[in-house]
């Protein structure tokens, strides 16, 4: 363990002391190439840290728990221990599983417990403070992981994280960014946040400014040195029940103690002789992504030319059907009985696309006529990464806070932010409008049950062998956003670096919109779609799907950053 720990340390400090090399082994082209095995994440300092636990003999799961840990440190507004998320594993014989690590409603909270004297949806109080979070799920998830893949020694893979928030590291330009705007607005609220993640000397943070995390270092050490149950039952799980009685919050030490990570069988799809292996409930994102798929091969897509009207036409009018099946039948199926099997059908999508026409859009309103009750976009934050190691095993997973920066509530001495995931429950039952409010029963709040996500990690295979390995933040896009990765790879042919560098779309049933990326299509492609009825926006970004793609000829690993994210890096093992 000593010397583990030297070699995580002197990796922390060459890293704090400025070494990030992104260009090293870039291949504009293609990505990263990898033979021995890569991570990719929207912080290059916790991809180093992933690669150098490849590099250690550690498998593509402890890389991932290293990641994950790191970007608690180096990624806060998404990077956490105070959130929960999903990861899919797929081994090198082709077997594949999923640990669901996903926040559950505290003991104490109701159906209506959002909803203010008039029966409204009080959104302050699911946007920030003690009320908005679920209980965590990352520790956990992390250390059934390591339990069922890792080689490591759990300490190995926790400690290198704790280094970097002792010993502090460089903040890049979109983390100062961040930290300013967080520090001097919705954090403000929050002394033990702005204690944590303030400049000491009350100046705004800029690049290149050292930042020390004293607190969460010695709440990752405990983890490390500890494991899991310190964090559930011991002193944190204390410090978070003290505080959240004192603020009005509901989490309480039964709560943590109760808190369980599950390993799921993944959702199994087939899409023009590829294997999609994604994320059962309580994510939507697995069911819907094969879904869309499978009305999309019943539609012939792959004849369809890429960005074409048509094509697009047909993936909006798979999309819409997709959200509102979504909006009908997705929950969490420990206590809802969601129709997983008949989702995913191939005749259920037969089903489906008898509704479509080739020439006109149709009406969200109209098809969901039955759950919509009377006449918001999404927070950008969450994050995705993707891990493959020597063996060929990969690792997809996606995990979050919701909103940036989750609840903003950092609980004294923990130095780690909680989520705001409570959001995610349907608010209002009973009120589905077209604005994108659901108010289903399969999503409504009851304790220990966890709230529908639209995080879809996913992993693509062919034969056999391992095609991609994708998934992205974005709230309710980000199923729209693996969507259109795997489609570019596997309808469209095109390389990774194409596909994740391909413009993005979005519809998600209600409110009856397309969204296209800046500069996605051409003005007359734009206004044939109008033409056929559809209410089409462009403009800004969608997702960062931080990917890896197997070449079909050569067999070789790229590492494919999506540059959407300023400090995304691919870093190999070496
Ligand atoms: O689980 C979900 O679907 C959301 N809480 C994810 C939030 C998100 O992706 C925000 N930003 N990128």
């Amino acid at each position: 363990m000593k010397k583990l720990t030297v070699c995580s340390l002197a990796l922390v400090v060459a890293l704090s002391l400025g070494g990030r090399s992104r260009a090293a082994a870039q291949d504009p082209d293609l990505g990263v190439a990898a033979r021995e095995g890569v991570v990719v994440s929207s912080s290059d300092l916790a991809s180093d840290i992933g690669a150098a636990v490849l590099t250690r003999g550690g498998t593509a799961v402890d890389a991932a728990v290293a990641t994950a840990f790191a970007m608690a440190v180096t990624y806060p507004s998404a990077g956490n221990i105070g959130g929960g998320g999903f990861m899919i594993v797929r081994t090198a014989d082709g077997s594949a599983t999923t640990f669901d690590y996903r926040e559950k409603a505290p003991g104490k909270s109701t159906p209506g417990m959002y909803l203010d004297a008039k029966g409204d949806i009080d959104r302050e109080l699911t946007r920030a403070g003690y009320l908005a979070p679920g209980v965590p799920g990352t520790v956990r998830g992390m250390a059934l992981a390591h339990g069922r893949f890792g080689k490591l020694p759990w300490k190995d893979v926790v400690m290198p994280a704790a280094l970097l928030a002792r010993d502090g590291f460089a903040v890049s330009e979109s983390l100062a960014a961040g930290l300013n705007r967080e520090v001097a607005g919705s954090m403000k609220a929050f002394k033990g946040s702005v204690a944590a993640y303030a400049k000491p000397d009350g100046t705004a943070w800029k690049a290149g400014d050292r930042i020390v995390l004293g607190d969460l270092a010695k709440t990752l050490t405990a983890i490390a040195n500890e494991g899991p149950d310190v964090f559930y039952r011991g002193w944190i799980a204390a410090l978070i029940d003290k505080n959240m009685a004192a603020n009005g919050g509901l989490i309480t030490m039964a709560d943590m103690a109760a808190y369980e990570a599950k390993e799921r069988p993944a959702i199994h799809g087939s899409f023009l002789g590829y294997n999609i292996i994604s994320m059962p409930p309580p994510s939507s994102g697995g069911v819907a992504l094969v879904e869309m798929l499978n009305m999309l091969e019943a539609m012939d897509i792959q004849k369809l030319p890429r960005l074409s009207t048509e094509a697009i036409h047909v993936t909006t009018e798979a999309r819409r059907r997709a959200f509102l099946d979504r909006a009908r039948f997705l929950g969490d199926s420990d206590f809802f009985n969601v129709p997983v099997g008949n989702l995913i059908s191939k005749p259920h999508a037969r089903e489906q696309i008898a509704s479509i026409s080739r020439t006109m859009a149709s009406s969200s309103a109209e098809l969901g006529k039955d759950i919509v009750t009377m006449p918001l976009p999404e927070p950008e934050e969450t994050t995705h990464f993707s891990v493959v190691d020597r063996s060929g095993m990969a690792v997809s997973n996606t995990y979050t806070l919701e909103g940036g920066f989750g609840s903003h509530v950092v609980i004294p001495g923990t130095g780690f932010l909680l989520n705001n995931e409570m959001g995610d429950f349907n608010k209002k039952p009973g009120t589905t409008n077209l604005t994108g409010d659901i108010g289903t029963p399969a999503n409504v709040i009851e304790p220990g049950k966890r709230m529908l996500s639209s995080m879809t990690p996913v992993i693509v295979a062919r034969a056999g062998k391992l095609v991609l390995v994708t998934g992205s933040p974005g709230g309710r896009t980000i199923i729209n956003t693996s969507l259109d990765v795997v489609l570019g790879v596997t309808a469209w042919g095109l390389t990774g670096r194409e596909a994740v560098d391909a413009p993005r779309m979005h519809h998600q049933w209600l409110p009856d919109r397309l969204s296209i990326e800046a500069d996605g299509i051409p003005d007359a492609t734009l206004e044939a779609l109008k033409a056929m009825g559809h209410d089409v926006r462009m403009g800004g970004r969608q997702g960062s799907a931080q990917s890896i793609w197997v070449h079909p000829n050569t067999g070789l690993i790229y590492g494919v950053p999506d540059m959407r994210s300023p400090d995304a890096k691919a870093s190999r093992k070496e």
